[in-house]
């Protein structure tokens, strides 16, 4: 990890190098990450583009004991997702002692939310994929100061119980949730040749 808070990484090789990392390639040792870094990150997602500069991210960061907190919001969730109830006690105590163990694996979890503001002349939709640029913005730079990440959603964040749990403000859309932490082995990746998803109209 790199606390240099200019990039130490080109933009090229941050692109190329970007993996979603599962949890079974971090690093067995997590150090904190600095809480600066992580203002870096979101400063990095913050300038990303949206129509009329609408600025529609939200973001929720949960680190130290905050990861609990989460980790109790999101298995309420999953248990909701999962139809169960109060009779089923036992199952809903799993899921989250299981939620707990998954929160300490990074030290570092963003929610990431949508807002469309009060009055907008832009469909909704222009803010999700605002937002989503922002979390590809924050990714690289994760890359770039030598941190893995994976943007997430499951049922429990994209539950619509979720974002009110955790506190976002009133007509926060779930976009996705954002881990960040130590890589013990980056892994390779895959894409197909883009040639077969491209058009190219030459006259
Ligand atoms: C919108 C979105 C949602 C995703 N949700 C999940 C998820 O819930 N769980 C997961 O393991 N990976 C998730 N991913 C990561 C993808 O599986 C991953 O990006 C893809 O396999 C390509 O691998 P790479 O990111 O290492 O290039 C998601 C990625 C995106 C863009």
């Amino acid at each position: 990890m790199s606390t240099d808070l200019h990039s130490p990484l080109d933009t090229a090789t941050a692109i190329r190098t970007r993996r979603s990392v599962p949890f079974g390639r971090l690093s067995a040792e997590q150090p904190e990450i600095p809480e600066a870094l992580v203002w870096t990150l979101l400063e990095a997602a913050h300038w990303a583009p949206s129509h009329g500069n609408t600025q529609p991210w939200r973001f929720g960061v949960f680190t130290g004991a905050g990861r609990a907190r989460l980790a109790e919001v999101l298995a309420t969730s999953m248990a909701a997702h999962k139809g169960l109830t109060d009779a089923n006690a036992e199952a809903v105590a799993e899921l989250h002692a299981a939620q707990q163990a998954t929160q300490a694996q990074a030290p570092v979890w963003i929610v990431v939310a949508a807002k469309t503001p009060a009055i907008t002349k832009f469909p909704p939709q222009e803010e999700d994929w605002a937002t989503a640029a922002a979390i590809q913005n924050l990714l690289l730079a994760a890359r770039a100061h030598g941190l893995g990440s994976k943007w997430m959603t499951n049922a429990a964040v994209m539950h619509p119980a979720t974002l009110p749990a955790l506190g976002f403000e009133e007509g926060c859309r779930p976009i996705g949730l954002v881990y960040l932490a130590q890589v013990d082995e980056w892994p390779e990746g895959r894409r197909d040749p883009v040639a077969g998803q491209v058009m190219w109209v030459r006259e």
